[in-house]
């Protein structure tokens, strides 16, 4: 008996056989398609390949798809576990031709495909076609030989395919297989075809044409075909089986629950264990694709699969988590065709893990709750929706949880109630909101966000998405379109734009619709609505259009590198400077980095240099950064970093980076670095190329500011480094090795050559030479030396008087440089004769005489400043005077 694994590996096989390339399913968050939750065909990856939009270098290609129908258009999730057919999560196998072949070759590859490889006796199918493709009935004819009654025309939409409201569509044609008489039902069609003896196993598409907003449709530019078939139900057909949740892979995850539950599996749990096997699969490949449990958008369908779930295992007796026991058995069956589940294995059984634990705290009490309204109702009557609401609201019980305890006993929710209670606690919302003292502006953004939800980010794991825009606003009001050259603000339901926060900034780029583009220069967010800052470069934008979204992605790149580089100096500076460094602010632009830190001391070069060392030996280690969700509590009981006084909610992310042993932090204990952050990060450490740290200053009291660089910008600012470098070298004629001996070399040499100037100006000055000079006079029994001098200034005077007085042993000095501008005057007494005769008077009367005014300084030495110098020798009569003056006191 084939395994699934084998009948997707036959079937993709099959096609590749016949030239097609096999392409490995997309992600489950489409990336390019707004209207759609969650991917839900196989052809939702080639949507724009279908519409000529997008080319890829193949014609043909199978796949084997994910799809999860849960939310939105289409929702399985009301059935699941009570139904044969019914999943969250299922495989599509399909084949594509873009352009290529049409009917004639899709209708034989599948009629082979079945009936040789798959060996599916002929007398076993019928077929279904659009009621006026006679073309198609004829091929099936002529390939086939079915008679006329096994190809049956349906009018109606069953045989039209549409993705959804908008796109590539087409008529179609379904392979039915019979499970026989004994099955009760009829075929396709007929009024009871509902039965389940005749089951749909394949559809064949004919994509001819492209559906539009405003109805219209248009036919595509090229005949296409887009074939899918649910390897679930081929599987149990193949395996002999009825019941899709009786092929080898759904049973051993069945197996497995009932294994964790220590339960039978096929005993009264037998639902809950469907359930509980249908839910892995879809809550672990969203979770692998990065979807994270939250209460709105993609986040609050997989947080609803989540608790439903564990709803069930609660009805099977579990008292401990049992979703993430399951993970293993899930990875033994699809981690092989699946590799991104073993990558994100840790991530899944966390994730789980959490969401089931925090969600029992509630549940015990919630499920009372429920039983008591329960034991109040009569038989068939429906529960209050105020009831629905508080068990919602309260116990964190979605509406569909509650609408599955019910359905077991055959009663409702009054579904009405419910809608009314969530709007009247909106109202009240809206009413506190207003009385917080919010600004004006901001309320326009609380509208938005009440009227279209809280915008969804894609940008932790990619830069291109398209988003629907939800609303468009121009000068603080809602606007219906944006022309060429306004500024207006663009909402949309999903984004890969970073709204600012965090010290990040917000993300550019380009976002472009069917008729227009504009250019995004800034985004932030507001009551959880991202806010697109935009200006229209062409045509115009409208509410409700799709629109492409591409952020810059060097720019983000250079930030990514800085944000992740700040964490690194985070700890680099604990590390070095002690645990007391707590952050204090941050600023990861795409050209540098900041990051305040409470410090008392200036950070020395050393410690820079040491802080620096290990950044850049963590970079090399090229860890990878991973990313957790957890509550706030568990986050800090694994020793991350938070900021102090800052927030956070009910779940936060926490970012781990590089290793080292001994640490005590993160999951391994040997976590190098550990933070909550919401930002946008490397992948691996190695991205960050180089960091090197620029300044240390002080921002204010106690807290001191690091600026560095990463990347190329690290580089470009070491290339201006060496470039200055080489021009010093180049004067100085030494290699940047001896730069510094040179220059002290020259330093030295230089203060030599100042010294020796100064001499020799002195001496000059005085008339060159020791013996040189003016002549000493006796004036009042006192030796006195008198001299005009030039090329000398003020400040060299008083080492001339110096040497003046060294000469004449016991005397007074006057000098008198004529500097060409205000002269300067300096007079000297030798110490013996201080305590008769002052300097100070002597130049304070040489100084009137030049025509300044005042003097001073000390009994052996003072100095003044004068006006004239042509008064010189007026002055030394001055001076001459008080010596003559001192002899007769
Ligand atoms: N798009 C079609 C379907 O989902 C065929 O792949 O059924």
């Amino acid at each position: 008996m084939p395994s699934l694994n084998d009948i997707r590996s036959t079937f993709l096989d099959f096609f590749a056989r016949n030239g097609h390339t096999p392409v490995a399913s997309s992600p489950l968050v489409p990336r390019n398609d707004p209207t759609l939750m969650f991917v839900n065909s196989g052809m939702v990856q080639f949507k724009n390949v279908f519409t000529g939009v997008e080319h890829r270098d193949y014609k043909r290609a199978t796949t084997a798809q994910k799809c999860v129908r849960a939310g939105g258009k289409h929702n399985d999730l009301d059935n699941v576990g009570y139904t044969a057919r019914h999943h969250t999560f299922f495989e599509m196998l399909g084949n594509f031709s873009f352009g290529d072949y049409f009917k004639e070759s899709a209708i034989p590859y599948a009629w082979e495909l079945l009936t040789k490889d798959f060996a599916i006796p002929k007398d076993k199918l019928l077929v279904t076609v659009y009621h006026t493709d006679d073309e198609a009935a004829e091929i099936w004819k002529k390939v086939a030989g079915l008679p006329d009654e096994r190809i049956i025309r349906i009018p109606t939409n069953d045989n039209f395919w549409q993705m959804g409201p908008t796109g590539p569509c087409g008529p179609c044609t379904e392979i039915f297989f019979d499970h026989g008489e004994h099955i009760p039902g009829g075929p396709p069609g007929s009024p009871d075809e509902d039965g389940d003896r005749f089951i749909e196993i394949w559809n064949l598409v004919f994509m001819q044409n492209e559906q539009f907003e405003d109805g219209s449709m248009v036919p595509l530019p090229n005949q296409s075909i887009d074939t899918g078939m649910g390897l679930e139900r081929i599987g149990a057909l193949l395996q002999g089986k009825h019941d899709n949740y009786d092929t080898d892979l759904m049973r051993s995850l069945i197996e497995a629950s009932a294994h964790a539950t220590s339960t039978d599996p096929d005993g009264t749990g037998r639902v809950h264990h469907r359930v509980i096997a249908d839910h892995l699969r879809s809550t672990s490949f969203l979770i692998a694709d990065g979807v994270m449990p939250s209460n709105d958008g993609r986040g609050y369908v997989l947080r609803r699969i989540m608790r439903r779930a564990m709803r069930h295992a609660h009805l099977l007796g579990a008292k401990d988590p049992v979703m993430y026991r399951l993970v293993p058995a899930l990875l033994r069956q699809m981690g092989a065709a699946y590799p991104e589940l073993g990558r994100a294995q840790a991530l899944i059984e966390e994730t789980l893990k959490l969401e089931e634990t925090r969600f029992k705290q509630t549940l015990d009490r919630g499920l009372r709750l429920l039983d008591d309204e329960l034991s109040r109702l009569p038989s068939g009557g429906a529960l209050p929706g105020e009831a629905a609401f508080r068990l919602y609201d309260t116990y964190g019980f979605p509406l569909d949880l509650t609408q599955d305890a019910l359905r077991e006993k055959g009663l409702t929710v009054d579904v009405a109630g419910f809608e009314a209670a969530m709007a009247e606690q909106k109202a009240k919302a809206r009413a506190s909101w207003a009385g917080s003292g919010e600004t004006k502006d901001a309320a326009i953004w609380f509208d938005i966000a009440e009227a279209t939800g809280a915008t969804e980010f894609l940008g932790y794991d990619t830069e291109v998405a398209e988003g629907q825009i939800l609303a468009l606003v121009a000068d603080g009001k809602r606007t219906a379109e944006a022309g060429q050259g306004e500024a207006v603000q663009i909402v949309l339901n999903q984004t890969p734009f970073y709204a600012e926060s965090g010290g990040q900034v917000g993300d550019t780029g380009m976002l472009s619709t069917e008729s227009g583009k504009a250019r995004i220069t800034e985004t932030r967010k507001s009551q959880g609505v991202f806010i697109h800052f935009a200006e229209v470069t062409e045509g115009k934008i409208l509410p409700g259009q799709g629109a492409a979204l591409t952020v810059d992605h060097a720019r983000r790149s250079a930030i990514r590198a800085n944000h992740s580089a700040t964490h690194l100096l985070n700890e680099a500076l604990r590390n070095t400077l002690g645990q007391h460094i707590a952050q204090r602010g941050s600023l990861n632009a795409p050209d540098r980095l900041r990051f305040d830190f409470s410090h008392t001391k200036a950070v020395t070069a050393d410690e820079m240099a040491a802080v620096e060392s290990e950044i850049n030996a963590m970079i090399r280690q090229d860890g990878a950064v991973e990313t957790r969700i957890m509550t706030p509590d568990d986050a800090r009981a694994i020793g991350a970093q938070a900021l102090f006084g800052e927030k956070y909610g009910d779940e936060v992310r926490v970012v781990s980076m590089g290793t080292q042993a001994g640490t005590g932090k993160g999951l391994d204990g040997q976590t190098y670095s550990l933070e909550l952050c919401g930002g946008t990060h490397v992948a691996r450490l190695g991205e960050i190329g180089l960091c090197v740290l620029l300044s240390d200053s002080a921002s204010s009291a106690g807290v001191r500011r690091i600026e560095a660089l990463t990347g190329q910008r690290a580089l470009d600012w070491l290339a201006e480094e060496r470039r200055r470098l080489a021009a010093v070298s180049e004067v100085v004629k030494a290699p940047a090795a001896e730069l510094a001996d040179r220059v002290k070399a020259l330093m030295d040499e230089r203060r030599a050559l100042q010294n020796e100037v100064a001499q020799l100006r002195r001496e000059l000055a005085m008339g060159g030479g020791a013996s040189g000079g003016a002549e000493a006079r006796e004036i009042g029994g006192v030796k006195f030396v008198a001299q005009v001098l030039t090329g000398v200034s003020g400040k060299d005077l008083p080492a001339l008087i110096d040497e003046m007085k060294a000469r004449l042993g016991s005397g007074a000095v006057l000098l008198i440089a004529d500097t060409g501008a205000k002269p300067a005057v300096a007079a000297g007494v030798t110490a013996d004769l201080t305590d008769r005769l002052s300097a100070v008077d002597i130049v304070k009367a040489a100084a009137a005489a030049l025509g300044g005014k005042g003097g001073g300084g000390r009994p052996d030495l003072a100095q003044a400043g004068g006006a004239d110098a042509g008064q010189a020798e007026a002055a030394i009569a001055a001076a001459e005077a008080v010596l003559a003056a001192q002899e007769t006191v």
